[in-house]
């Protein structure tokens, strides 16, 4: 199978590259880059740590509001996919890169496979439900973490064909977790020690755009006694200087430049507890049985909250500070996103469905 794989985005390096490690093995990739993050911080340091082949192609298209970015993303990968005219392209997670590539594959000749299909936060919005939405009704081939998600695609009515594969992400952190934890390399935060701190990270736009929800969630971070470690994403980073809350959050918290994800799944297997809004680093905590504390009102990983092992609290000063100090002990973790061989899977699903080169289509 000829495969062109489309990323852009940070959490995107980390979902892809088991699965490009295991489709190299016996079939075709083009890794596109939309370069919708292009810090060295956000981008290039994953490519380096997770060993994952320069891109054959980046986009550079760069930040911008959503209609333009995302319209700049399909009109360059338009070009591209026409050029390398692949059976299958392969997108992840529900970025505005997913969503370009999803619109440009559907248009085209290619089979649009998604891998974290099925998830809804429920809430329209939310830039990446939308985002979700119309990409799984573009996808020929949904690849869902979970048996809940997809039960969610069979009740949209979905065209594709839907199988469960587990969580790509359990495989990176398996793939990493012993490098990250190698006890003789210090935890990459000076000050800090094992169990006596804290990690938050915050970027979503619900949470960054308005001032006085920011404001309270430092509020929040800032009423644990022990040190809360923030690696800044740079949406965060421009929103505190904005809304002028970068000083005192400075003051409070202790900031840090985005880690690379080996530097980061250690500051999150050692830390106490996790504050966030990201949905990778909801499943992250889980695999390495750190409590989570979310800072949304929804998630799409119920099951993280199901399990007793992640909290949902919003943008609530006081709910945020009860969560991150209570200690109460936590059940028995399940196995909830399959055994680690999700990307296996997910080659195997590409293989089984699309594998005779034809596009869906041309085979219904
Ligand atoms: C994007 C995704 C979000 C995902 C997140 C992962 C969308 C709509 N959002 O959010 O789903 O959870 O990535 O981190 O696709 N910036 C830089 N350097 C960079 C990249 C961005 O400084 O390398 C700054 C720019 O000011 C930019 C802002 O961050 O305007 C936001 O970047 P963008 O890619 O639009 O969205 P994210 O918030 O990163
Ligand atoms: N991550 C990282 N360094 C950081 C913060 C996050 O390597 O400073 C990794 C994290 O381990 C996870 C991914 O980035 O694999 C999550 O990305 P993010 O929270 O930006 O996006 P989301 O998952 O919310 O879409």
């Amino acid at each position: 199978v000829r495969v062109c794989s489309v990323v852009g985005a940070r959490p995107q390096f980390v979902k892809a590259f088991p699965v490009s490690r295991r489709l190299r093995e016996a079939h075709e990739e083009v890794l596109i880059h939309t370069g919708q993050h292009y810090d060295e911080a956000l981008s290039g340091v994953f490519f380096e740590e997770l060993d994952i082949p320069e891109p054959d192609y980046n986009l550079g298209v760069g930040s911008g509001d959503h209609a333009p970015q995302t319209a700049e993303m399909m009109r360059l990968l338009d070009e591209v996919i026409a050029e390398e005219a692949p059976d299958v392209v392969l997108v992840y997670g529900d970025t505005n890169s997913t969503l370009a590539a999803a619109l440009v594959a559907a248009k085209r000749e290619p089979a649009l496979a998604h891998v974290e299909a099925g998830l809804r936060s429920g809430k329209w919005s939310m830039p990446e439900e939308v985002n979700r939405v119309l990409t799984d009704h573009c996808s020929d081939l949904l690849l869902t973490p979970a048996a809940n998600a997809a039960e969610t695609l069979r009740g949209d009515n979905v065209r594709g064909e839907v199988v469960v594969t587990g969580d790509v992400m359990y495989d990176a952190v398996l793939a990493v977790r012993d490098r990250a934890l190698d006890e003789s390399t210090p935890l990459p935060v000076s000050g800090i020690r094992p169990d006596e701190y804290v990690l938050a990270t915050v970027h979503r736009a619900a949470n960054t755009d308005d001032p006085d929800r920011l404001a309270a969630i430092l509020d929040g971070l800032a009423a644990v006694d022990d040190p809360v470690v923030l690696p800044l994403h740079p949406r965060t980073e421009a929103a505190l200087h904005e809304h002028g809350l970068y000083d005192d959050a400075a003051e409070r918290l202790r900031l840090v430049d985005p880690v690379g994800y080996v530097a980061f799944l250690r500051l999150l297997a050692d830390a106490s507890k996790v504050a966030t809004d990201s949905g990778g680093v909801q499943k992250e905590a889980f695999y390495l049985d750190t409590p989570c504390v979310t800072l949304r009102e929804e998630t799409e990983w119920v099951e993280t909250v199901e399990a007793g092992w992640n909290v949902l609290v919003g943008g609530d000063a006081d709910r945020i500070a009860a969560a991150l100090t209570d200690r109460s002990p936590l059940p028995p973790k399940p196995e909830l996103y399959g055994g680690g061989d999700a990307a296996g899977r997910t080659v195997d699903a590409l293989e089984s469905v699309l594998g005779d080169g034809s596009s869906v289509a041309e085979r219904a």
